[in-house]
């Protein structure tokens, strides 16, 4: 069959790779992917917000699935479009991506149906949330509604700075049109886990936990980043919090989206404080999340094709998702400067030594092919390396390894990923 993956970061080129090896794929096209990319697929230059020429690209193609890897195209509607023209596409439907589109309706979701998460209210105009900070119990969070990127969220530790925040979301635009409405929420404190799912509209199946580090600097300092790394298993995701997720969250999720008329098929991402009053939902993605796919891709043993054919087609109940048991381990380069601000266009090499191994990865980023035909940085993010390893100790052995492999000028990364904060 062929398939059509929308993207072109480090989630996508895991996709790529996991789809590769699938036996049923004769051909993969992505648009419009990157340099790595192209080892694995036929880059296509259509972008991803590009609705109508990517379902064109598909009829005229024949594709037989198309997989939606971004947020933006979900939330914009991309597979009602795809579902319109009669194409078979992997992906949340514009009413139910609506999950990660709006916090303010994920909020009001959870606390309709008693899916545990921290208090909050909602509002539309910049003097009533400024009121209502007054009497607010701090610290406090503000969430712009819809999407920015991963940057709406502000944690106010005083009345002056959450203020400020206010004027930033709603009367600055700091975050577009994102900033119409906005959360404001309790303050939660705890470990952070990210669990991935596939989801059919009714039957959900979970995927191995995550953890990632956000911040720049090594000891979780310096500014927010889309992410300098992950790893896989979360040593914090217990039996016990599995429990109580697959009693209180994941399926009341999904029942509760069925219930609203949004049957939800595809990815759910589900962000989850461990808080001391039990496990509690952060936020909701309705995609992969970027580098978490990077680190759960490579443990899955299942065809992906196949589970997200059996997504697409309501019969999620007849596959047994499962999982290495082992652990991986995935590292950021970034351009050093990243994420304010940083030189690109230097030459990338030792890429070769990754060839033909399937316990060592170099996913693509941020990188594009120069006019020599080298490839070189082409972003902040450039590249994102993951190993394999029995453990998570052994994986991140693997991986600084692996990270040396690699080199280009202003090459910076993280040095204790794998690692959880108090874990020495
Ligand atoms: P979100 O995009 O909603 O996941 O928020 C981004 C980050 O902000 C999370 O990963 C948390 O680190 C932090 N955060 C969000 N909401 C809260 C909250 N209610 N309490 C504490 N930290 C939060
Ligand atoms: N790594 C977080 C995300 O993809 O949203």
């Amino acid at each position: 069959m062929k398939v059509l993956i929308v993207g072109s970061g480090g989630r996508e080129h895991a996709i790529a790779m996991a789809v590769a090896k699938s036996p049923k794929v004769d051909k993969i096209y992505c648009a419009p992917g990157n340099a790595g990319i192209a080892a694995q697929a036929e880059c296509v230059p259509i972008a991803a917000m590009e609705f109508d020429k990517l379902a064109d690209f598909a009829k005229e193609q024949g594709i037989d699935l198309t997989i939606i890897g971004m947020d933006d195209p979900l939330v914009g509607g991309i597979v009602d479009v795809f579902e319109e023209r009669g194409l078979r596409v992997f992906g949340p439907r514009k009413n139910a991506a609506i999950l990660e589109g709006s916090k303010a309706f994920s909020k009001e979701l959870m606390k309709k149906y008693n899916i545990p998460t921290a208090g909050y209210e909602t509002f539309d105009d910049a003097d009533s949330a400024l009121a209502y900070l007054e009497t607010a119990k701090l610290p406090i969070v503000l969430k712009a509604d819809g999407l920015a990127l991963g940057k709406g969220v502000l944690i106010c530790h005083t009345l002056e700075e959450a203020k400020d925040g206010v004027k930033e979301i709603m009367q600055d635009k700091k975050f577009g049109t994102a900033g119409n409405r906005m959360v404001v929420e309790e303050f939660m404190t705890g470990r952070e886990v990210s669990v991935l799912s596939f989801v059919d509209g009714k039957t959900i199946k979970i995927m191995s936990s995550a953890q990632d580090h956000k911040r720049a600097l090594d000891g979780d300092q310096g500014l927010n980043t889309g992410g300098m790394g992950t790893f896989s298993p979360s040593p914090f995701y217990t039996k016990e919090v599995d429990e109580f997720c697959k009693k209180y969250i994941y399926q009341a999720t999904v029942d509760a989206m069925a219930a609203e008329g949004r049957d939800f098929q595809g990815i759910i991402f589900f962000g989850l404080m461990l808080t001391e009053e039990g496990p509690k939902v952060l936020e909701y993605n309705a995609r992969f999340g970027d580098p978490e796919a990077q680190v759960v891709l490579p443990r899955m043993k299942n065809d992906i094709i196949e589970v997200m054919e059996a997504c697409v087609d309501g019969k999620l109940d007849t596959i047994d998702l499962q999982f290495e048991d082992n652990a991986a381990v995935c590292v950021v380069l970034a351009s050093e400067g990243y994420p304010v601000s940083y030189k690109k266009g230097y030459p990338i090499t030792g890429f070769e030594q990754f060839d033909g191994r399937d316990d060592r990865f170099c996913y693509h980023a941020g990188t594009a092919f120069n006019d020599k035909g080298e490839i070189v940085t082409n972003g902040g993010r450039v590249l994102g390396i993951t190993a394999t390893g029995a453990d998570l100790k052994e994986a991140r052995a693997n991986e600084y390894e692996a990270t040396e492999w690699i080199s280009f000028e202003n090459k910076y990364m993280r040095h204790e990923n794998g690692k959880a904060i108090d874990e020495g």
